[in-house]
């Protein structure tokens, strides 16, 4: 958990980074501030593209951006999410899945719900997520794939 300032912190520099975003079909403009384990902030935009389907959302930009920079053993101990227009907005199911990728039990998301931002855990906005399976291989073995091994 995290306290409320660092919590406006985040919403503040996700804010911020809403001037960054490249929205020019959806004139949807999504940010996000992710702040790691380890103390470090990311922000991140989204970023259209004419085919529509290559765009990427803000929070995958920031995260993107958080284990690029920082590396693969990176955890996201909160994302604030921030939008304009200034509207209630929950992250997308491919972003969601993203940041359980890359979360602690604790991790916090926060975002614009009705009029108030709330934080709630990823197992709250993802319950029941896709984390490991069994991969067969051609010799008939089967191995269990879990995530992050
Ligand atoms: N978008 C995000 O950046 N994050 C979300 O969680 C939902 C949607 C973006 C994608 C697109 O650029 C615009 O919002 C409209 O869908």
């Amino acid at each position: 958990m995290i306290t409320q300032e660092l919590q406006e912190k985040l919403i503040s520099l996700s804010k911020q980074a809403l001037e960054k975003s490249y929205s020019p079909y959806s004139k949807f403009a999504v940010a996000a501030a992710v702040l790691t384990e380890k103390g470090d902030i990311f922000t991140g935009c989204n970023i259209e593209n004419i085919s529509y389907g290559l765009s990427i959302c803000g929070e995958r930009a920031a995260i993107f951006k958080m284990i690029s920079e920082k590396g693969p053993q990176e955890k996201i101990k909160a994302i604030a999410i921030t939008t304009k227009p200034d509207i209630p907005c929950t992250p997308c199911g491919a972003c969601r899945q993203v940041i359980q990728e890359f979360s602690l039990p604790d991790t916090l998301v926060i975002f614009k719900s009705d009029q108030d931002f709330v934080a709630m855990t990823t197992g709250q906005i993802l319950p029941g997520a896709f984390t490991e399976f069994t991969a067969l291989d051609q010799d008939g073995t089967s191995k269990r794939i879990q995530k992050g091994v």
